[in-house]
């Protein structure tokens, strides 16, 4: 899969794609808001093999894509759309070397483009902890309403979170 917008290519990802992500995937600001991370090479390398090995699902029914810069080819970071019957979940993580130029937006408005107009979804949610307000900035730059707080349904990392949980939905795309 190989999707081109117009500064970005969400593309599946490849062995060799570890490196560029594992800059972001071990940098703890980047993970601070994360059940996994900050990783080792190990656990990043381990992530990219599953993810590859979700390319060959039948019905396929995870997308987990690498992000490329168009005008550097650069690997930049990743995001992915989940689908549960008319229901789909998206997620985003990027380097921060290239936050605040609207890049995330980019990639996850793209990502509610595949799930309604290519996989027939209904229903569009995402999740982020409540201090994640760059995260829930780009849930609503691309059109997603908040719905509500799920209150310390994750475990992680030793505590209880929340999540704030947004969604949108066919009609509001
Ligand atoms: C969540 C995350 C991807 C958001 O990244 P981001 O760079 O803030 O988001 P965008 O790429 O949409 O950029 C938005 C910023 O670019 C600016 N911008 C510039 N050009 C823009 C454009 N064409 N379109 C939209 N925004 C643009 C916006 O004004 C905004 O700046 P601001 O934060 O100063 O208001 C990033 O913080 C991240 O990777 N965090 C760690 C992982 C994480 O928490 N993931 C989410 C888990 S729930």
């Amino acid at each position: 899969m190989h999707i081109e917008t117009e500064r970005l290519i969400l593309r599946d990802a490849v062995p060799e794609d570890w490196e560029a992500m594992h800059e972001y995937s071990s940098d703890p600001q980047v993970v601070t808001h994360s059940m996994w991370g900050p990783n080792t090479e190990e656990q990043t390398k381990e992530y990219v093999a599953q993810i590859i090995e979700m390319q060959q699902q039948k019905p396929r029914m995870s997308y987990e894509f690498v992000v490329v810069l168009r005008e550097t080819g650069e690997l930049i970071g990743g995001c992915g759309i989940h689908q549960a019957g008319y229901n789909g979940e998206i997620g985003y993580t990027f380097n921060p070397r290239f936050w605040g130029h609207g890049y995330a937006t980019e990639a996850a408005f793209t990502l509610l483009r595949l799930g309604f107009e290519e996989l027939g979804l209904h229903r569009i949610h995402a999740t982020c902890r409540p201090e994640n307000e760059a995260s829930a900035a780009v849930m609503k730059r691309i059109g997603m309403k908040r719905e509500g707080r799920m209150r310390e349904h994750l475990f992680f990392k030793g505590a209880f979170h929340d999540s704030e949980l947004y969604s949108i939905l066919r009609h509001e795309f």
